[in-house]
């Protein structure tokens, strides 16, 4: 009965929503400062959740295998933006450059709020941070409508780093329909797009709201929830 709801909302998309090329993240209405906090080293930081990444979206990491993005034009708001892409609660600038994602924060304690006192790289009007110190932002999104948005998977929007499996960032679940993909989607607070493979009947649960160069290749469409 659920189902049958959501599938007929599902098909009141209006047909302009349904061809949009580029990806839309989550929609950031403001985001608010936390504090300053102490960070770990490389194998374990505070904030884990670009592991892996090496692009998405407009943004490319300079760094491989950590758990952040270096940038040359990092600030706050192009932090909050990456952040977006994952939906991520909070975001941390770190050593000027440093954007760190993840949805819980402060695993190594507050800082003194003047540990943090380095310009961005990117705004020098702008705190990032300091040496191992994240300045921790909160993001407020617009609450999810539960309806989603079909793009063209043509173009990849994110690639893995050298040696990460590519698939580290969706997984998959069998599925013999695409609306039992959106279903599962739906359900899932930590599937951001999905993409039903009709070949193999197979559902990619994807973590960004931005497409893996391997489902790219595989599916047609991509479904975004907003
Ligand atoms: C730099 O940061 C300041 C303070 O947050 C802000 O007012 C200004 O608009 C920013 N400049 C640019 C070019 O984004
Ligand atoms: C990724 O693929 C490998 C090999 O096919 C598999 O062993 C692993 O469980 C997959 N990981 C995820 C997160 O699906």
């Amino acid at each position: 009965m659920q189902r049958s709801v959501h599938l007929t909302v599902l098909l009141s998309v209006p047909l302009a929503l349904l061809f949009l090329v580029a990806m839309s993240q989550p929609s950031v209405l403001h985001y608010g400062y936390i504090g300053c906090f102490v960070d770990g080293d490389n194998s374990n930081r505070d904030l884990k959740g670009l592991t892996g990444l090496k692009t998405i979206g407009p943004f490319t990491d300079k760094i491989n295998l950590a758990y952040f993005f270096n940038v040359a034009t990092v600030t706050i708001e192009s932090c909050s933006s990456l952040c977006a892409l994952g939906r991520f609660r909070y975001f941390g600038l770190q050593a000027q450059g440093f954007c760190f994602c993840g949805n819980s924060y402060g695993a190594y304690g507050a800082a003194a709020n003047s540990d943090c006192q380095e310009l961005c790289v990117g705004n020098s009007s702008q705190i990032c941070g300091g040496p191992n110190r994240n300045s921790i932002y909160k993001n407020f999104y617009a609450p999810e409508t539960g309806l989603f948005k079909r793009v063209a998977s043509t173009k990849s929007m994110l690639t893995t780093a050298p040696g990460q499996p590519e698939n580290s960032t969706y997984r998959s679940q069998e599925a013999t329909v695409a609306f039992e993909c959106l279903a599962a989607c739906r359900h899932s607070p930590d599937c951001l797009a999905c993409a039903f493979v009709q070949s193999s009947r197979m559902c990619r649960l994807m973590r960004f709201a931005a497409v893996p160069s391997e489902v790219a290749s595989e599916a047609q469409w991509v479904w975004v929830k907003p």
